[in-house]
């Protein structure tokens, strides 16, 4: 594999919320030299989630470490913003890969992911513990990824809410039954010891920032994670009728 490349079959993507803010650029470096695919980067604007966080200028900031072999790593940008529309093409501009927003934050969902895919950025879209899968209705083909959250969003380190395992199923057989390659992302309390269940259950892209960032020992934490992943969507593709609860 080119060392270059997203792992092909589980995604890591650590999460910055949990970074040394004070030195984003080095660690945004530290997670990809330890086998980071993807840069997950939360947006969050003390409305639609209680929290505050980081705009555009940081996004912008980082982008130059987000390089791995000259190649540059995919910036997730996860929008808990409200209203939505109008930071996209500032996030765009500032260098995002890929944009997710939550349909709460947005009136005209359908537009947004326009936006977004006008700007030549891919589109995702989040769904909390408590959204229904009914959101995907009518716009699911035309989106790059599905953020299944399993936490309430607007803090790291909360705890993996367990029955979100079968919406992952759902939603990885709906994604299957298009036949395009929509990734499957799945964020908030994903740990060594409860990935294997996450990969069974389907993912293919976890988030994780506590579990990256709190130990110090990002490579080991990310192999942890991924081994364990693939561990469970192997034992997945061994029985593909088999209840997600079954994991
Ligand atoms: C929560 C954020 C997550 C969070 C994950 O609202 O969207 O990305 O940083 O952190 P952990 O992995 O610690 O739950
Ligand atoms: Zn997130």
């Amino acid at each position: 594999m080119n060392p270059a490349m997203p792992h092909p079959e589980m995604r890591i993507a650590p999460s910055l919320l949990s970074a040394d803010f004070a030195r984003l650029g080095e660690e945004v470096t530290a997670v990809i030299e330890a086998g980071a695919d993807v840069i997950h980067f939360d947006v969050m604007d003390n409305h639609y989630v209680p929290n505050l966080t980081v705009g555009p200028l940081v996004c912008q900031a980082i982008k130059p470490y987000a390089v791995k072999n000259g190649q540059p790593v995919p910036i997730d940008v996860h929008l808990m913003v409200k209203p939505v529309d109008a930071l996209i093409p500032m996030f765009a501009q500032a260098g995002a890969s890929i944009i997710s927003f939550h349909p709460e934050a947005s009136e005209h969902i359908d537009r947004t992911i326009q936006l977004i895919k006008s700007l030549g950025v891919k589109a995702g879209l989040v769904l909390n513990p408590a959204t229904p899968l009914s959101c995907l209705d009518h716009v699911l083909e035309q989106l790059d990824l599905v953020l299944l959250m399993s936490v309430n969003p607007g803090y790291g380190g909360q705890s993996f809410i367990e029955h979100v395992l079968p919406k992952i199923d759902a939603v990885r057989r709906r994604i299957d039954a298009t036949g395009r390659d929509i990734w499957l992302e799945v964020d908030g309390g994903v740990k060594a010891d409860n990935a294997q269940r996450v990969g069974s259950a389907g993912a293919d892209t976890l988030v994780a920032g506590s579990a990256v960032f709190s130990g110090g020992r990002y490579q080991e934490s990310i192999e942890a994670i991924r081994s364990n992943a693939l561990a469970g969507l192997r034992s997945r593709r061994a029985q593909p009728e088999r209840l997600p609860d079954d994991a």
